[in-house]
């Protein structure tokens, strides 16, 4: 392939050594998804021109509220729904074209799988095995890749232990890239840390884990990247630490003896207060970075003076209340104008690291509005 214009020395340059960047690519490359459903009160968009991409290697959240299109995205990756429109590549294969070549390196756990509840883990596991064509040694390695040691009777396994089965059972053929549908749903802290390990032990072996939930501040702590959605578009997309950055100082913690007397003055300023313990006041502004001079400067014209004055890190689940502006976000009720496309990528295009990403740029479109666009 050609590398890219600004790294082709210029005509009649002298030659010189052109170091090339890391090549990134994506595991899952999706454009302008599309899927709506017949319901009885009419149509419905379940996804609505969504783009997600997801680098290879590392943790991908995929986030968004109950109902805003998270499962159906993913049954458009797998083959198990057609999409109405957009384009889908997986490992550089065009889905649903070309799934046999890459399904074999795709594990997924969508709906909760079928086990035989009188056989034990790994006796149901050597069936699988059997049934898909996956040696019958890696049964072994992957029941001690998600530490169950699998000779009790499935219908004996706690919800978490079905959890790890149902992984382990993804595992089987090794695949390069995972796809885990709300893995933690009902699971108590113990089990959701175990699966959230057992996330990492395959992102550090050079997995892609691509892995949606509802519950921010759980992918917070473990996904690189991230794709934020809301009634079946993107909000937001890139580097975990990138869109925490981009959201600025939306809270500060300040200190200050007459608590009272400063809620006051602050509050008619507008901003929102509050009450923390030990005289601490929670300070914000409703969507607008917080200006800590303009604290302390505002208290001290009523002498009034801060003892303490942090700022508090914004978590995604901050961000996405800030992105979507306190918005219901599940799919939208009924169908309205559809959504001016984008092209899809023709032909494909490897760019350097530097330029796209791993992870590429934070793109927060502009929020939509739901009437679509013209
Ligand atoms: N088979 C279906 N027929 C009709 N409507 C459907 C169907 N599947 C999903 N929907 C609707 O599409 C919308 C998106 O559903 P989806 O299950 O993809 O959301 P989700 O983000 O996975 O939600 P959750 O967090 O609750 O799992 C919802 O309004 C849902 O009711
Ligand atoms: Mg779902």
């Amino acid at each position: 392939m050609a590398p890219p214009d600004e790294l082709r020395p210029a005509a009649g340059a002298p030659r010189r050594a052109v170091l090339a960047p890391p090549i990134v690519d994506y595991a899952v490359e999706a454009y302008g998804l599309r899927k709506v459903y017949r319901t009885r009160t009419g149509k419905q968009a379940a996804v609505d021109g969504l783009d997600l991409r997801v680098p290879v290697g590392g943790i991908h959240g995929f986030l968004g509220p109950n109902g805003s299109g998270k499962t159906t995205t993913i049954r458009m990756l797998l083959g198990l729904v057609a999409a109405d429109a957009g384009h889908i590549r997986i490992f550089d294969h065009e889905v649903p074209l070309a799934i046999d070549e890459v399904i074999g390196r795709v594990g997924a756990i969508v709906e909760q799988p079928r086990f035989f509840p009188g056989f034990s883990g790994q006796k149901n596991l050597k069936l699988l095995a059997k049934a898909i064509g996956a040696p019958r040694r890696r049964v072994a390695a992957v029941l001690d890749e998600v530490g169950l040691a699998g000779r009790d009777k499935y219908r004996n396994y706690s919800l978490g232990m079905k959890q790890r089965l149902a992984i382990a059972a993804t595992l089987l053929k090794d695949p390069d890239l995972l796809i885990f549908d709300e893995p933690t749903n009902g699971l108590d802290p113990a089990g959701i840390y175990q699966i959230r390990d057992m996330m990492r032990g395959l992102a550090r072996r050079g997995k892609t884990v691509l892995v949606s939930s509802h519950i921010l501040a759980e992918v917070q702590q473990i996904a690189d990247t991230v794709t934020i959605i809301g009634r079946g578009r993107l909000l937001a997309e890139g580097d975990v630490n990138q869109i925490l950055a981009s959201d600025g100082h939306l809270a500060a913690r300040v200190g200050v003896s007459d608590h009272l007397r400063a809620t006051e003055v602050l509050t008619a300023a507008g901003f929102t207060i509050e009450p923390l313990q030990n005289r601490i006041l929670k300070v914000s502004l409703a969507n607008h970075k917080l200006d800590l001079a303009v604290i302390t400067r505002l208290l001290a014209e009523q002498g009034l003076y801060v003892s303490e004055l942090t700022p508090i890190q914004a978590d995604l689940e901050s961000v996405f209340l800030n992105l979507t502006a306190g918005q219901h976000l599940a799919a939208r009720q009924e169908l309205r104008r559809q959504p001016a496309r984008r092209p899809p990528p023709q032909p494909r295009q490897r760019r350097p690291a530097q330029q796209q990403h791993r992870p590429e740029r934070l793109r927060q479109p502009e929020l939509p509005d739901w009437g679509g666009r013209p």
